[in-house]
């Protein structure tokens, strides 16, 4: 079977994204030709977290600038694509309106049908770009970004089972509003991990002690909005907070990645798992990468554990058309190049 392009567009919250990739749906090689991100993180850092319009008015100016850098990249002429993809959700609805309604008149104009790609399914697929070792199944996502952390079980034939989920705050949420708490800047989670490594550096022991939420609890869900309570009252009470800001960015990280760390091998236990993989944009921080790399080699020998490079752990576009590849590999009824066009496929 010869190889087939995609195009596609990620705009679910303040990155503006577009990517092309090469696909052989025969062997399941995928070759990421372009990945061309347009953040708006320093428009919104001032305000201390996205503001939805901002956002809304970067997209609609960002987007087609970004299409035609990331064609001009990839070296590829719209007339060459297979398929167009585009981040159907979950996410700010004024951010993924400039996405699909920018890919439908792009299929209309070029005559591409459009592949809708859920942005979690998006993250757990960054990890089949390059991967550093086999995938074997079955598999299990742990997904850490800004709006989820879950625990997602992918068999062989690429079907999905949750089987933990967040029941308030996710992981990146925790991060960033501790940062805000703390007046540090947005995004939280590099603010937060950069003073957590200025502390572990200094080889000193801590003395602040902080809970981790829900850890022997006996379903693998996850619950940060406590850790975070208990870190504004630790803050209440400690006049000198602002001169241990990095020892309580570290004490507060230690329990983020102490609960997921903890979770995620019970999980795999449980489940007979063969390869562990983490995803989103908390799947950036080093000391989660190094130390849930350390527990799973201790604990569990036998199984692969595989992060995305960092450019594929916040939001990008090369992970949709990633997600996308595979939903058209699956349904193997579909002969790609025959399809009409205009419709928006559902390639369940
Ligand atoms: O996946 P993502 O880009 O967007 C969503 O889908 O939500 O994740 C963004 C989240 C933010 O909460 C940000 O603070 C966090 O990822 N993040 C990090 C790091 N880099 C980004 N958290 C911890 N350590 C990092 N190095
Ligand atoms: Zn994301």
């Amino acid at each position: 079977m010869i190889d087939m392009y995609i195009l596609a567009i990620e705009s679910s919250c303040d990155e503006t994204a577009a990517s092309v990739i090469k696909g052989n749906p025969a062997t399941g090689r995928l070759l990421v030709l372009s990945n061309v991100i347009s953040s708006q993180i320093e428009i919104h850092k001032k305000y201390g977290g996205v503001v939805p319009e901002i956002a809304a008015r970067e997209h609609v100016l960002n987007v087609l600038p970004v299409i035609n850098e990331a064609l001009a990249k990839a070296k590829i002429k719209a007339k060459q694509l297979d398929y167009l993809a585009v981040t159907k959700g979950p996410g700010l609805i004024t951010s993924l309106i400039t996405g699909l309604e920018t890919v439908r008149a792009l299929s209309f104009a070029w005559e591409k049908p459009i592949i809708e790609v859920n942005h979690l399914n998006g993250h757990m697929y960054s990890n089949f770009i390059k991967p550093a070792s086999p995938i074997k199944f079955p598999a299990l996502s742990l997904i850490v970004s800004g709006g989820h952390t879950m625990l997602i079980i992918l068999n062989k034939d690429h079907k999905i089972k949750i089987i933990g989920d967040t029941r308030d705050d996710a992981a990146g949420e925790a991060y960033d509003k501790a940062a805000k708490m703390m007046g540090l800047d947005y995004p939280g989670g590099p603010a937060i991990a950069k003073y957590a490594a200025e502390y572990k550096k200094s080889k000193k022991i801590s003395t602040i002690t902080l809970p981790r939420p829900m850890l022997n609890s006996a379903d693998f869900d996850f619950s940060f909005s406590g850790l975070k309570t208990a870190l504004l009252y630790q803050l209440q009470k400690d006049k000198n907070w602002r001169k241990r800001i990095s020892e309580y960015c570290y004490a507060y990280q230690e329990a983020i990645i102490d609960i997921l760390s903890y979770k995620t091998i019970k999980a795999a236990k449980q489940y007979s798992i063969k390869t562990i993989m983490m995803a989103g944009g908390v799947s950036a921080n080093l000391e989660l990468r190094q130390k849930l790399a350390k527990n799973i080699k201790k604990e569990l020998p036998n199984t692969n554990f595989l992060v995305p490079d960092h450019e594929y752990t916040t939001d990008n576009a090369a992970m949709i058309s990633a997600a996308a590849f595979y939903k058209i590999k699956k349904s193997k009824a579909i002969s790609f190049r025959n399809l009409k066009v205009n419709s928006s496929l559902q390639l369940k």
